[in-house]
């Protein structure tokens, strides 16, 4: 993969079943305890990644993705699919759904070297038919209670357009899992999401 040539210090590698207890670990950390569930990641490991140190193999940041069809993320999302305009015609849609990367190895380029390994495969239409025909990527980025929006960075540099929000969107979800926000603390959460698209 190109991103193992550019940076000799970690290199982008598909997760697998035994990776999952390091990104759960990354995920309670910089995410909340209970955020992400392993249910969460073994749902979508075949298409999601995570960035691994060459010297030690150690998970440092991870990329949760998923591609569904026009169907599939109306019948999951159908209140977002169903009020914006943007989503009409398309006929797969990639989602970013989370991305973290540890806090000692933030800010050295690892989130954005994740999205562009992501563009990449569907640019390129790499194996097979899972990034074929995709129209468009649709993130969903963590907005603090605070108003902090720690996406922002990568949401600019990869021209991503914000199309709404969804105030308290953790409020049931970190009741039900008993979700600890970093910022909120114990449950309900009070942040909301910020909703972007990218067309392909
Ligand atoms: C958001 C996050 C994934 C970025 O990963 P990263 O590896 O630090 O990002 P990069 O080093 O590739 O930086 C990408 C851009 O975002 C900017 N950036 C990085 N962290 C940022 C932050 N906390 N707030 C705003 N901008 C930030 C960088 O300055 C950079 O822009 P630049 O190249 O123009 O300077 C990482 O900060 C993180 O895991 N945060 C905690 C969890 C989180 O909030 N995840 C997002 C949930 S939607």
């Amino acid at each position: 993969m190109d991103n193992e040539l550019i940076n000799k210090r970690y290199k982008i590698i598909n997760i697998t079943k035994e990776l999952i207890p390091s990104i759960i670990k990354i995920a309670d950390k910089e995410l909340g305890n209970n955020f992400i569930l392993p249910s969460h990641i073994s749902e979508n490991q075949h298409i999601s990644m995570c960035a691994s140190t060459i010297k030690k193999n150690k998970i440092i940041g991870f990329l949760l993705n998923q591609i569904l069809t026009y169907s599939e993320f109306l019948s999951i999302y159908s209140n977002i699919a169903e009020k914006y305009d943007c989503f009409r015609n398309i006929k797969k849609i990639g989602i970013i759904k989370t991305i973290a990367v540890d806090s000692k190895w933030q800010q050295k380029g690892i989130g954005t070297n994740l999205i562009n390994t992501l563009l990449n495969k569907i640019y390129l239409k790499c194996d097979d038919q899972i990034y074929s025909n995709i129209d468009l990527i649709f993130m969903m980025g963590w907005k603090q209670k605070n108003g902090i929006i720690n996406i922002s960075g990568i949401k600019n540099k990869f021209n991503f357009i914000e199309i709404g929000q969804i105030n308290n969107f953790y409020y049931n979800n970190s009741l039900k899992y008993n979700y600890s926000c970093p910022v909120c603390g114990n449950p309900p959460c009070y942040c909301s999401v910020v909703l972007y698209i990218k067309k392909i």
